[in-house]
């Protein structure tokens, strides 16, 4: 094992989880789950099954069972004390709950049918979805998108060891779907040490590639790092976002400092507990560095600006395993002449140029670009494109 293996363990401080078969299993596999009774697993649930599976939810070895779960939720750790602020469950329906016995073997399989995995049941149990919600949250309100997936999940979960015998259909964006195996080699082979991770659901404007080049300034490799999987339906789609960090990595970052890699976890909008789950996941991916800037994660009003960087002070640097560096509020500003934060910057709002994300919007939509300082022309123009073929 090299230097750089040890330094990185996966998060919890052992081996990236392998949850697929090996090839030679796969059929005896395929022909086993024929015989089972089986769950149908959503968009949701089939982003957290390819996560699980790849390792990039180490220590997880399967959805959670009870200890995990009741732990992750009140105290934002796993029985074991690992740091995990997010439950993943498998949630079913009563019926399907009182069908199932643990000890046995359940199929996991797609809503259309196709059979995917092996789901070893260890436990089946009961939560509060509305004190789930509330709790990772802060709310169980409808209006929050990540609350309202929640409390629309049956209560009754299933848990277990999964084994993967056939990928996740429908997986896009495939070349620039590195595992955390294939990312971690991927920095090796570049001679990466310092690797910052990147999260995010939307276009790049010149905010992001301002932090995210003043973190490469102390780092050896940025990892632009997209969230694909689902994401409420008025934020951009990931394929028009894709189109966008393309562009922008090929003209404006040298080739050898910065790489693209999706990452299929959905959207949550949980704020500061998601921000925990995105750096804890992004070590998994090989990462020894996490960006966290304003409002990560967030929606609407529900979180103050800095909670995502606050929230780290409840853990030890040591158990998280990855460092998060954080970034005021930044923007550009005329009289500075340049990208600035409010820590680097003594002028007034008025010399800045701060815009919403709903005048943004508007603006694409009415196929005006922003100002150059706030979105670059080249990425500006994939937006409004892809506006006027939405109408
Ligand atoms: S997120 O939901 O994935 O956090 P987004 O893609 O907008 O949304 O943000 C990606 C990262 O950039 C997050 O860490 C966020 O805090 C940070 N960020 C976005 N805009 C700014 C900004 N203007 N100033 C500082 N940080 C920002």
């Amino acid at each position: 094992m090299s230097v750089r293996d040890d330094a990185i363990t996966a998060h919890g401080g052992g081996e990236l989880s392998d949850l697929k078969a090996p090839q030679s299993e796969r059929a005896a596999l395929k022909a086993h789950a024929a015989s089972l009774p089986s769950v149908a697993l959503g968009a949701r649930d089939l982003s957290d099954l390819e996560m699980l599976a790849s390792g990039a939810f180490s220590p997880l070895t399967g959805f959670m069972g009870e200890a995990d779960y009741t732990r992750s939720r009140d105290e934002m750790r796993l029985a074991n004390g690992v740091p995990w602020s997010i439950p993943i469950t498998l949630a079913v329906n009563e019926p399907a709950a009182q069908s199932l016995k643990p000890g046995i073997d359940v199929a996991l399989r797609t809503e259309a049918g196709q059979p995917l995995a092996i789901l070893k049941l260890a436990e089946i149990y009961k939560v509060d979805r509305a004190r789930e919600a509330e709790a990772v949250f802060g709310t169980a309100e409808d209006k929050h998108p990540g609350a309202k997936n929640v409390t629309s999940m049956p209560p009754y979960c299933l848990a277990g060891r999964v084994i993967l015998f056939e990928e996740v259909p429908g997986r896009s964006f495939l070349e620039y779907r590195l595992e955390p195996r294939q990312t971690r080699a991927a920095f090796r082979e570049r001679g990466w040490k310092k690797i910052v991770a990147f999260q995010t659901r939307n276009p790049t404007h010149r905010a992001h590639e301002h932090i995210q080049k003043s973190a490469l300034e102390i780092c050896d490799g940025l990892l632009l790092h997209p969230l694909v999987g689902e994401t409420k339906s008025d934020d951009v789609p990931a394929a028009v976002r894709m189109e966008t960090y393309k562009v922008l990595l090929e003209l404006y970052y040298p080739k050898n400092r910065a790489m693209l890699s999706v990452m299929p976890a959905h959207m949550r909008y949980g704020g500061p507990r998601e921000a925990i789950l995105h750096a804890l996941v992004r070590r998994n991916y090989g990462c020894t560095h996490f960006i966290v800037g304003r409002d990560h994660a967030g929606v609407g009003n529900y979180y103050g600006t800095y909670d995502a960087q606050k929230i780290f002070d409840r853990f030890q640097p040591g158990e998280m395993g990855i460092t998060p560096l954080t970034f005021e509020n930044s923007f550009y500003c005329r009289k500075c002449n340049s990208m600035a934060s409010f820590k680097t910057c003594p002028h007034s709002d008025d010399d800045r140029l701060i815009l919403s994300g709903t005048k943004v919007r508007e603006m694409l939509r009415a196929g005006q670009a922003p100002p150059p300082e706030f979105t670059r022309p080249e990425l500006a123009a994939i937006l409004i494109r892809a506006m006027r073929e939405q109408n």
